[in-house]
């Protein structure tokens, strides 16, 4: 893991499509709140992002820019510590897209493999929109528009930060000095959580778990969760690899020497699904229990969580727009604000 410099600016943001699970927890949101305090950090909820894909359903989007929020208070993100931002009140952003696209060719986009694998799983096929094509750019712009350093993310990011580092040179390159400076991924142990199912954990394929699901919603799941096939009886032989039980006990409990032992003896042969999974039930709900209690009481606070959001929308507000005027300069642009 890249260890953290005490000079470090962190940005890392969220679409406000759905509710966060805990393939987001696993993948960046417990770094985040291990780096709270630590730092300056920013959580930036991508609405923008969201719409490039959603454009036919914004009430969608606009629906979920305030759970997403809450998500994060539930999780135990502290808005005194760490900043929260709205991206689409921040038009800084916009700006520092527009200028971006000028550096990054149309092949680059394509290339991308994250919008390549997302742009298959929607079946845009040939009509894939312009703003989704772009969106590595406008992430640039997030990232850069606080001059972040250090992004937590899961792995399914890394070619985002790649490219944004690409535009990062190319800017300094511009300006022939060190304007805006590159960024590290940040990445957990696990920064690729499985689903129920063993697919990739997402939203749309509904199989992850939320991370304010109820008792019985966490039950469900897990005893619907893939393991392995093979493994009829309890006294045969199972196997570790691709069992989502094992993935989730290492990514999620605290106790990883009696995970390792239950591995082998789960490989030996005598140890049952039905046990294994009811330790993992433990587990989540001793993870995700205050995060639900917690989601109670901001969901009590909706107007106060409203002006925390709009408070680090402000900040964050004048940190890009100093980005933003350093960026212009960059491209000769002209300051009809000063004479
Ligand atoms: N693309 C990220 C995702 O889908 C969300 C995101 C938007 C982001 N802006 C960001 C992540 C900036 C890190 C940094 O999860």
């Amino acid at each position: 893991m890249t260890l953290l410099r005490p000079t470090d600016v962190v940005l890392t943001g969220d679409r406000p499509t759905g509710p966060l699970h805990l393939g987001h927890y696993a993948g960046s949101l417990s770094t985040r709140l291990a780096l709270q305090g630590r730092c300056q950090q920013t959580l930036l909820i991508a609405d923008l992002q969201a719409l490039t894909d959603n454009a036919g359903r914004p009430a969608r989007v606009a629906n979920h820019v305030l759970d997403v929020a809450l998500d994060y208070l539930a999780v135990g993100i502290d808005p005194t510590r760490t900043t929260i931002a709205l991206q689409s009140q921040l038009p800084a952003l916009a700006e520092l897209t527009m200028l971006y696209l000028n550096l990054v060719t149309v092949a680059r986009l394509e290339r991308n493999p994250t919008v390549r694998a997302e742009i298959e799983l929607r079946g845009f096929a040939r009509d894939v929109p312009a703003g989704f094509l772009c969106y590595p750019a406008s992430q640039a712009a997030d990232i850069t528009g606080v001059r972040a350093t250090l992004v937590p993310v899961g792995d399914d990011q890394l070619p985002m930060l790649e490219q944004t580092n690409e535009i990062v040179r190319r800017i300094n390159r511009l300006a022939d000095a060190e304007l805006l400076p590159e960024c590290r991924p940040l990445l957990t142990k696990t920064p690729r959580l499985p689903g129920i199912d063993g697919r990739k954990a997402s939203k749309s394929l509904g199989n992850a778990i939320s991370l304010t699901a109820t008792p019985g919603e966490i039950r469900t799941l897990v005893h619907a969760m893939y393991t392995d096939p093979d493994h009829s009886r309890v006294s045969d032989p199972g196997r570790v690899e691709g069992n989502v039980v094992f993935a989730y006990l290492n990514a999620f409990d605290p106790d990883g020497e009696a995970v390792a032992e239950l591995e082998a003896q789960y490989q030996r042969g005598g140890l049952g699904d039905v046990a294994l999974k009811q330790r993992l039930e433990g587990v989540l709900e001793t993870l995700i229990a205050p995060m639900r209690e917690r989601r109670v009481d901001a969901e009590r606070q909706r107007d106060h969580v409203r002006e925390v959001l709009m408070e680090g929308t402000a900040v964050t507000r004048r940190r890009t727009q100093a980005v933003l005027d350093d960026v212009r300069r960059a491209f000769s642009l002209p300051d009809f604000s000063s004479p």
